[in-house]
Parts: C-alpha cells; structure tokens; sequence
C-alpha cells in the first residue's frame, strides 16, 4: 500500500493532516484570541446619526452632592485655578433645565482641574442613559472643557448597546456627513515636544493621590499625576508652545514604567487654535519607541482617530524631568 503513496501525495495529505488538525484545534480546543469578521456577524447594519439633547447637573453642595473630589495636589489649595483637583461625578441628566424633570440618564466618571492658567477639566466619562430605546446604552465621552468659554465642544470616544462603535467615524451611503458641515477625510501629522517637568517652583506634573505601597514599589504603581505640560516646535523649552498637554497619567504596572494616559492636546498654534486631540494609551516610558491612541478630537480635530509615535528625547534620572517627541498622525474631518 506504501508504495502506491507518491510522494507529493503524502506530502499532501500530511499537510491536510497538519491542516485539519490545526483547524480543529483552532476551533474546539485553544481559546481563540483574535479573528477577523464580517460586520453583519456582529449584526452590524446601516450606520446612524443620532442627536441626542440634555441637561447635566453638576452639585458640588448641600446633602447630597454628585460630584465629590477624591485627590490633589500638595499645591491645590494655593492655584488661583485649583490645578490637580479631581472629582469623582454620578450626575443626573435630565430633559429640561429644571431638576425636576424627566431624569434620562447619569453622567458617571471622573473631571479634573487640568490647567494652571484657566479654568479647563479633563473630563473622562460615561452617559448611561436610562430613557427609552437607549435604556441600558452608553456613550463614552474623554475631553476638554474651559468651563467659562460660552461654548464648549467635547469628543464622543465609543459607546455601549445602541451606540455600539459610536466614535466610528464611517459614514454610510445613507447618512449624509455635510449635514455636519463634514467635507472629505484628512489625515494630519503634528510634530511637537512635550515638557514633563516634576521639579522647581512651578512643576507642570503634580502628585495627586497614590496608594500606601506607592512608595516602596519599584515601578510606584498607584501613583497618580495631573499634568499641564508644554508643547513646543523644537525641544529648546524656550521654542514656540503650540499647545499644551493636560490630563492624567497613572502609574498601572506593578513589573515596569507603564502609564495609563488620559489626556488632552489643547492646541493654541494657527489654524489649530482652539483645537483638541483626545489621547487614551499606555506609555511604558523606559522603550525607545512608544505609540499611543488618538481616540477623538474637537474643532478642525473633529471625529479624529490615529496614534502618536513617541520617543524621549531627554530625561533627568534625578528629577524626573523629560523632554519627549512626539510624532502625531491623525484622521479627521
Ligand atoms: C433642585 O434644586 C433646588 C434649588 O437648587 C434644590 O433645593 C432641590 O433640593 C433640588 N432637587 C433635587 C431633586 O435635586
Ligand atoms: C431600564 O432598564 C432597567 C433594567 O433593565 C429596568 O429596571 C428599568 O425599569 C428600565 N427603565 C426604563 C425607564 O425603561
Ligand atoms: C511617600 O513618600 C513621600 C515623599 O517621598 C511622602 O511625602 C509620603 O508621605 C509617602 N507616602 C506614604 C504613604 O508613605
Ligand atoms: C528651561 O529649562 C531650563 C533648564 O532646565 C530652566 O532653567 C528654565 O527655567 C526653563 N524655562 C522655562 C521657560 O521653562
Ligand atoms: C487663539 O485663540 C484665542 C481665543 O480665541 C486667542 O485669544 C489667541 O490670541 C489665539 N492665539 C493664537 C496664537 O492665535
């Protein structure tokens, strides 16, 4: 029987083996970490536009407060605009401006006083709505509010149930962007340095909470700082600032120098003033090459989504000050 076998045939059929095997392993035996699919698996239809309208209420006094502060800085108490405070909301948002009206939902999350020359909050959280069709959904917000401008314009980053994919800036066939005044795709690259400085009389980084262990763990897990860092055009500190960099990093690895980043580029250069790129990654800063999410963007930044290429360009192992580069490349409208 052996010999009847040609040899391409047995190669064919130890490959089929291998193959079938493979497959059957694939699908009943190891947990299967990544694959690609179709969106009508995931039941995936037309892509909608939704508008959706409330009123926040943010209490901050009496009996029952929504929104209580749970960190700051050392030096909170003596900004003349509270840089490093952050508070911790579950505010009721409701149809009409009264409180008593129809609650539709609760703003959940944290804010943060992210800036030591106005009054700007990192603002990181979810609307879970309750009214209706969307009871149950959510919609993920991460932006920059200057709580004093008249108005102000803050990136939806994803969403929950009915808002599935809500950032996904594909528009359908059916939808039409230029209701949104959106012309075609752009993408954008921004190249700028950014400025952590720990140390002086006016650091940029400041500690706001930590854990007990912070300090004798070797990678200070739990640390928690508020930053508003400059951007400049060159690493030169004393070269044009095209925008600053305020938000929150964490210390999140217990085994190396991981961050959690949460933050803005506000952006204050030509055509971009006024502009924002929301940034939601993981910074492990000691790696040459770093590349963090853009998860959303307001102004000329609207509907934005990309990564920034991030390297250090200085660091002082005594202070902890850094110089960084970072290489942004962005799509937007
Ligand atoms: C609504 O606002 C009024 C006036 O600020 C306050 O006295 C009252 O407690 C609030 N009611 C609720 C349900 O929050
Ligand atoms: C929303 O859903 C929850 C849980 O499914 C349910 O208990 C609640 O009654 C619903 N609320 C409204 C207003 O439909
Ligand atoms: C950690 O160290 C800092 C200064 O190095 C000190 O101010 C702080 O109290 C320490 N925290 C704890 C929880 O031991
Ligand atoms: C720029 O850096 C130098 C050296 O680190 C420092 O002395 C100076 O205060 C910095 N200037 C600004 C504007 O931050
Ligand atoms: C950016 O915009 C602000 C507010 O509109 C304005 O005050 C400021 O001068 C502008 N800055 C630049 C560099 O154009």
């Amino acid at each position: 029987m052996a010999k009847t076998f040609s040899k391409p045939t047995s190669i064919l059929f130890m490959l089929f083996t291998i193959f079938f095997f493979s497959t059957y392993v694939m699908a009943d035996e190891a947990p299967v970490f990544s694959k690609n699919l179709p969106p009508s698996s995931l039941g995936l239809k037309q892509q909608k536009l939704s508008h959706l309208h409330f009123y926040f209420h943010d209490i901050v006094s009496g009996p029952k407060p929504t929104a209580i502060r749970v960190a700051q800085a050392a030096t909170t108490n003596t900004s003349p605009t509270g840089f490093g405070a952050m508070a911790v909301i579950d505010d009721p948002l409701t149809l009409l401006p009264e409180n008593t009206s129809k609650v539709v939902g609760q703003a959940q999350g944290i804010y943060t006083l992210v800036s030591q020359s106005e009054a700007a909050l990192l603002m990181v959280m979810n609307f879970a709505f309750t009214e209706g069709q969307y009871n149950g959904s959510t919609l993920s917000v991460l932006g920059r509010n200057t709580v004093f401008s008249t108005v102000r314009e803050m990136p939806i980053v994803g969403g929950s149930g009915v808002f599935r994919f809500a950032q996904t800036p594909v528009f359908s066939r059916n939808l039409s962007p230029s209701s949104l005044g959106l012309k075609r795709e752009k993408l954008s690259h921004l190249h700028f340095y950014f400025h952590d400085i720990l140390s002086g009389p006016k650091p940029s980084a400041v500690r706001v909470a930590q854990a007990a262990m912070t300090n004798t763990s070797s990678t200070s897990f739990g640390a928690v700082s508020v930053i508003d860092d400059a951007l400049t055009m060159l690493p030169d500190n004393s070269s044009k600032v095209v925008g600053r960099a305020q938000g929150i990093y964490a210390s999140a690895s217990q085994s190396e120098f991981g961050l959690l980043m949460v933050l803005n580029f506000a952006f204050i250069e030509g055509e971009y003033n006024g502009s924002t790129l929301s940034v939601l990654g993981r910074n492990t800063i000691l790696s040459t090459v770093r590349e963090l999410p853009i998860v959303g963007g307001s102004g000329v930044f609207r509907f934005a989504r990309g990564y920034a290429h991030v390297k250090t360009y200085t660091f002082d192992t005594k202070t902890g000050d850094a110089v960084v580069e970072y290489n942004v490349y962005a799509f937007h409208y």
